[in-house]
């Protein structure tokens, strides 16, 4: 497929540069995740990068010989600086050597990564990692600074421990801050500055210390919409209850485990949202009056061996958010096992949302992948099955034409 035609983020095909510093180490997790987004990765490694991580390890990882030299005769006209750049969508370098952000300032091309950078006709990304005196050395940040002015982006370095055991600012980006960062760039920032809540996953209902009522809700949904919204350029906070799943780097992270913490969470963060993405599969009912203690089998030997829990209605969290005055636009998900357009379409009104996203809870639940449709005052928008990342694009850059 030809460069131009590589709209979808899971056909893109990145350079991955790496240098010679102690964060090389870094770059073989950083080629795993890239590779398990569907990116198509090509390892190009100085010879100093070398001495740090060996080019089989990172061959093994991206599935292609990693290229070093200058005169390889293995790429097809013998001119891999040529060759490699111009296939890219991007150029990424992981870990940038202060010696190497030195040379892209200066247009030196004395091996096969600097001279492809300076041959390249995609964006240049770099993470620089160094040691904290080098990073703050007048000579780096002039050259950062020229860096920025010639239109390429850097992405970090952070601050904390370094490998040399001194604290300050120079680490590399830790591996999925770089793929959020990858993310990003090959995304249309279409809700840049918007801050949007999402609340994700199962909530658990407690009946006694030890016991509970939740649901088959994975939390996969949420998560792929927290991701795609804050690659589109949207302040994120991601409200989850119970999931497996690892919270994605680029949002704030809040942990509400049952329907009432997860309301009162949601409620003290809704001022000045301008988006709320009802995701959470939250308990309809609770426990009328959990015990403190275990419930103890023996307590009910004279009930017939029946046990009788009474639930109360917990508060509908979509609802009154959609309820509140100067609400934000809010979007619920409705999960259903039968009459889903009709059953959808009546819980839009009744939660008075502008969008609702139906689908079916046997293909839903736990699944990577969905089929969904949108539900809004024009009418029905069936998106093809897909999977979650897929869908989250589709309903959120809907939402964004809404918006
Ligand atoms: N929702 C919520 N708070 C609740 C219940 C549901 O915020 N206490 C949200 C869900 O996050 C979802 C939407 O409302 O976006 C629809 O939830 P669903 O459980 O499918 O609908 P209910 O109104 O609970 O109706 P029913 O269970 O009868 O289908």
């Amino acid at each position: 497929m030809s460069k131009q035609n590589r709209e979808n983020i899971s056909c893109k095909k990145i350079v991955l540069g790496i240098t010679g510093g102690i964060a090389a180490y870094k770059s073989a997790e950083l080629v795993r995740l890239l590779v398990k987004a569907n990116i198509d990765v090509q390892v190009v490694m100085t010879v100093a990068a070398c001495e740090f991580i060996t080019p089989i390890t990172l061959q093994a990882l991206s599935g292609k010989p990693v290229f070093i030299q200058m005169w390889d005769g293995s790429v097809g006209n013998g001119m891999p600086h040529i060759e490699l750049s111009r296939d890219a969508d991007a150029i990424l370098i992981a870990p940038a050597s202060a010696n190497f952000l030195a040379k892209l300032v200066h247009g030196s091309a004395d091996d096969l990564l600097s001279t492809l950078c300076l041959a390249r006709d995609c964006p240049l990304l770099v993470a620089p990692a160094m040691n904290k005196q080098m990073w703050e050395n007048a000579a780096t940040q002039r050259n950062i600074a020229q860096l920025k002015a010639d239109g390429i982006t850097i992405l970090g370095p952070a601050t904390g421990e370094q490998a040399c055991g001194e604290v300050g600012l120079g680490r590399m980006l830790e591996s999925d801050e770089l793929l959020a960062a990858i993310n990003a760039h090959f995304t249309p920032q279409l809700l840049a500055g918007k801050r949007v809540l999402i609340t994700a996953g199962a909530t658990l209902e407690m009946i006694d210390p030890v016991r509970a009522i939740t649901n088959l809700s994975s939390g996969k949904m949420g998560y792929a919409l927290a991701q795609v919204a804050a690659d589109m350029g949207a302040i994120v906070t991601l409200i989850s209850g119970a999931t497996a799943l690892t919270p994605p780097a680029s949002a704030t992270n809040i942990v509400a485990i049952s329907s009432d913490t997860m309301y009162q969470a949601v409620m003290s963060h809704i001022k000045n949202q301008d988006i709320f993405i009802a995701v959470a599969a939250v308990a309809d009912y609770t426990p009328a009056s959990p015990s403190t203690q275990k419930i103890k089998k023996s307590d009910h030997s004279n009930d017939n061996g029946t046990l009788s829990i009474q639930l109360t209605p917990t508060k509908d969290i979509l609802k009154d958010v959609a309820s509140l005055p100067n609400a934000p636009f809010c979007v619920g998900f409705a999960a259903e096992s039968e009459n889903l357009i009709a059953y959808a379409s009546k819980k839009r009104i009744a939660k008075l949302l502008p969008l609702i996203i139906a689908n079916q809870v046997q293909s839903a639940m736990g699944s990577d992948s969905n089929t969904v449709t949108l539900i809004d005052d024009v009418g029905t928008h069936p998106l093809p099955t897909a999977s979650k990342t897929e869908l989250a694009h589709g309903i959120l850059n809907h939402i964004a034409a809404m918006f």
